[in-house]
Parts: structure tokens; sequence; C-alpha cells
């Protein structure tokens, strides 16, 4: 008796949405040439270009001749954005599933000479000498367990510009001193506007890589702490900065270096 095979269909379009199947779950909505999306059900809604749409303002229109670094850059959205408006872009993430993907992407937006992607932690930046005009360190430092080392280890790669986001507590009050206190003075500590970090110790939102919730103060004390000053803020949770000169104040009050270097995993001599 004949049987009845089902045939797929060959098309660009069908072995794109194979690809896409093959290559999911998304969690950046890619908006592919064909017009089609790889995460149109998106929990987050059209994510991230909502948020990129926050950020482009904010960054060169051109970005000919600049490198851009993007860490943690999961499918591509913002590599493949930067791209576009002319940067050669290093993309890390220690993801394969996401290189995959971003990978696969590049090729299918004809941007494989524009990008390069590694399969990378963010503190094994400290082992390079690199520094690029633009570091993009979007919705990355929460998931660090060690989210102060990564922040000095990428505020040192950062030659230009550094787009920074992070999930805070939403408290945004900011105290204007926090200079010394007295050891009796302790519930400074505890008034609003003092930076604070939540722990988290198993996970939250349903996410065990969440380690560490800031809020706003704490975000824009522990930029500075890094070396870096805030330029502008320009939409919930975004913060772009560029590298403070060597002496100007609001950098940490003393010489992290070797500590840096010792957590780090380098000679401290
Ligand atoms: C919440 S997603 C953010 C993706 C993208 N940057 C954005 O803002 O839409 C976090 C990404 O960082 C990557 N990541 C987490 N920890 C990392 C680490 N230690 N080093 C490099 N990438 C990391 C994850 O694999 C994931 O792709």
């Amino acid at each position: 008796m004949a049987q009845s095979i089902r045939r797929e269909p060959h098309s660009p379009e069908a072995d794109r949405r194979r690809d896409v199947e093959r290559l999911g779950p998304w969690f950046h909505n890619l908006h592919l040439p064909d017009g089609s999306e790889t995460a149109p059900d998106h929990p987050l809604g059209d994510f991230p270009r909502y948020k990129w749409n926050v950020l482009a303002p904010h960054l060169p229109a051109r970005l000919d001749g600049w490198t851009v670094l993007d860490i943690g850059a999961n499918a591509g959205y913002y590599t493949f954005e930067v791209a576009r408006r002319g940067a050669r872009v290093t993309a890390i993430d220690v993801d394969p599933h996401y290189l995959d993907q971003a990978r696969w992407a590049a090729r299918a937006y004809g941007l494989e000479s524009s990008v390069e992607f590694r399969r990378m932690q963010v503190y094994e930046l400290a082992d390079s000498d690199e520094h690029f005009d633009l570091v993009l360190f979007l919705g990355v430092f929460y998931h660090l367990r060690y989210p102060l080392l990564g922040l000095d280890i990428v505020a040192r790669r950062v030659k230009r510009l550094l787009a920074f986001q992070t999930l805070t507590t939403l408290a945004m009050e900011v105290q204007a001193d926090t200079s010394d206190r007295p050891l009796d003075e302790r519930a400074a500590l505890r008034e609003p506007g003092w930076p604070t970090m939540a722990f988290i110790e198993d996970r939250f939102a349903g996410d065990p890589t969440n380690w560490w919730v800031p809020n706003h103060a704490a975000v824009m004390a522990q930029l500075r702490s890094s070396g870096l000053g805030v330029r502008s803020h320009p939409g919930h949770e975004f913060y772009i900065c560029e590298p403070l000169p060597p002496g100007v104040a609001g950098r940490a009050p003393y010489d992290i270096t070797p500590e840096l270097r010792a957590a780090s995993g380098r000679s401290t001599a």
C-alpha cells in the first residue's frame, strides 16, 4: 500500500523557519531579513528592541572605525545594531547555545565580516590588553556572583564609552553624602538612598543565575568606584559612562590594582 510521505517545503523562508526552531529557545527576538521573528511571543514583549530604542539615541549614530565589545551578547541583538552603525564588534558569551544563535543570525544578516563571537567569561577579559571604543555591558551584572570583580575588569577595557544596564531594586533615591561615618552610626546604612545590593540566595524571578540586585544609588556609586563617570542615565536601568581621568574624584579611595590582579588570577608582582 502506498504510504503518504509528508514532504517539507524547500524555500529559503522554510529553511529559515526550521533553523529558528532548531536553534530555539530564543531570549532575543531578532527581526530577520524575511520579516519573521525568532521570539514573537516573548513574555517581555518585543525584547530587546524596546530596550534598544531607549539606548540607541544615546550612542553615536555612526560607529565607523569604532571597536565594540558586547558582553553577554546572547543572540546578538545589540551586536547587530552597532555593526549596522559601522562598528567592528567582538561579542562574548558563556553560553554556546546563544553563541550558535548569534553566529547563525550573523550569516542571515550578512554581517559575518563585522562581528566576531567568542565563548568567554567576562572575568577572562582580565587576561586581555584589548581596549574597545564602546563596551556594552547590558543585562549581565546581576547574573555575576562576583559583580564588582566583573565591573572592575570591564571598566579597564573601555576606551570611550560604556553602556551599562542591570536589574535594580527600583529604589531611585540617592543620598547626597555617603562619606565617612563613625562606627556607632550604622543606621545610616539602612537609610533610603544609601547604596545597597540585595543578595539572592536561591533564585529571583525563577532564575538561579540572578545573584545580586542593586539599587540605583549602588549602581551609580559602583560605576564611579570602578573609575567610570556616569555621563547620562537615558532610561530605566540604563547608564552611559566614560572612563574618569586618573586622579579625578570618584575613583576608589585607594589603589585597588593589587587586589584586582589577585582576584582575577593575575600575578600581583
Ligand atoms: C539576561 S541575558 C542579557 C543579554 C543581552 N546582553 C541583553 O541585554 O539583552 C545575560 C547574558 O549574559 C550571559 N552571561 C551570563 N554570565 C556571563 C558571564 N559570566 N560572562 C559572559 N556572559 C555571561 C548569558 O549567557 C546571557 O546570554
